[in-house]
C-alpha cells in the first residue's frame, strides 16, 4: 500500500447477502491506489461490480474484505471531501440551480455569502452564467449535468467519483462534456474515479484504464495511457489511440454489451 496515494483500496471484497441468507460475492481482492491528481478511468461489463466500488470508495457501501483509504484514513473515519456525480443529474425540481448546487454546504450549515459566490463561478466555470436563478426543467440534459457537477465540486472535494456521469447524454454533447470535465479536472486539481461503458472516452481522458472483471469482479487489467495533456481531438484519431482502445477491449473480452 503506498500511504502517500489519495485513494488506496486494499484486497476489497463485497458480498451481498439477501433475505433467505444467499451470498452474491461481486468484487473479490480488488487493489489499487489512485495518486494525488490523477484521473483513472474504470470499465467493465454491465453487473460488473464498478458501481459497488465507487459505493465503497465513498463509503456508501461497506467492505466485507480489505480495506478502504483516504488519504490514509479509513473511509469510517467519515470523509467529507469526497464529491460524487451519478448517470442521472438527480437535482431538485423546486430549487433554481443555485441552490441546488448549495445543497450539501447548506446540509452542513456551510451556507453563507461566499460559498454563494462560488457556486456562481463553478456555474460560470461550466458556461452556465446566467443561469443561477434557472431551474432544471429550463435546462438540456448537458446543463444539467453541469449543474450536478457543480454540486459535486461546490465543497471543493479532493476526490471526485463519477458514476456514467455522461449515458444519458447525446454524442456530441457528450463530447463537450469530456472536453469540459478534462478542463474543470486540470482546473480543480482533484483526483478522479470515473466510471464509463465508452472504452474511447476512458482512453481520451484517463491517466490510466482499470478494467474490472470476471466473477466476482477484480481488476483484469490497469492500462497507463500515455497520451500528453491537454488532450485534444486529434488525439483520438492518432494510432497510439487506437492501440490503447484495442488493448482495452481485448482485456474486456467482448466489445458489445458493456454498460
Ligand atoms: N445493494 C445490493 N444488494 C444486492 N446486490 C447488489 C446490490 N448492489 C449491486 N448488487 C449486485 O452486484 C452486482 C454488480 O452490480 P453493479 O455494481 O451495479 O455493477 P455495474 O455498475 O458494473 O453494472 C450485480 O449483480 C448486482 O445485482
Ligand atoms: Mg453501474
Amino acid at each position: 500500500m503506498n500511504t502517500h496515494s489519495a485513494i488506496s483500496v486494499d484486497n476489497v471484497g463485497v458480498t451481498f447477502r439477501s433475505r433467505d441468507g444467499e451470498t452474491n460475492t461481486v468484487l473479490s481482492g480488488v487493489d489499487f491506489d489512485v495518486e494525488h491528481g490523477q484521473f483513472v478511468s474504470i470499465v467493465g461489463q454491465s453487473g460488473s461490480g464498478k458501481t459497488t466500488l465507487l459505493k465503497t470508495i465513498s463509503g456508501l457501501q461497506p467492505a466485507t474484505d480489505g480495506e478502504v483509504r483516504i488519504k490514509d484514513k479509513p473511509i469510517a473515519e467519515g470523509v467529507d471531501e469526497i464529491g460524487m456525480v451519478f448517470q442521472s443529474p438527480v437535482l431538485l425540481p423546486w430549487r433554481n440551480n443555485l441552490d441546488n448546487v448549495l445543497l450539501p454546504l447548506e446540509f452542513r450549515g456551510n451556507r453563507d455569502r461566499t460559498a454563494e459566490a462560488y457556486a456562481r463561478e463553478l456555474l460560470d466555470m461550466v458556461g452556465l452564467e446566467g443561469k443561477a436563478k434557472r431551474y432544471s426543467y429550463e435546462l438540456s440534459g448537458g446543463m444539467q449535468q453541469r449543474v450536478a457537477i457543480c454540486r459535486a465540486l461546490v465543497s471543493n472535494p479532493e476526490l471526485l467519483l463519477m458514476d456514467e456521469p455522461f449515458g444519458a447524454l447525446d454524442a456530441m454533447t457528450r463530447d463537450s462534456m469530456n472536453f469540459e470535465i478534462q478542463r474543470i479536472w486540470r482546473q480543480a486539481g482533484c483526483s478522479v474515479l470515473f466510471v464509463t461503458h465508452s472504452i474511447s472516452e476512458a482512453v481520451w481522458l484517463g491517466d490510466r484504464v482499470v478494467v474490472i472483471g470476471g466473477r466476482p469482479g477484480r481488476i483484469v487489467a490497469d492500462i497507463t495511457v500515455d497520451l500528453p495533456r491537454l488532450r485534444t481531438k486529434e488525439h483520438r484519431y492518432s494510432p497510439e489511440f487506437a492501440d490503447l482502445v484495442g488493448e482495452v477491449e481485448s482485456h474486456i473480452g467482448v466489445t458489445a454489451g458493456i454498460s
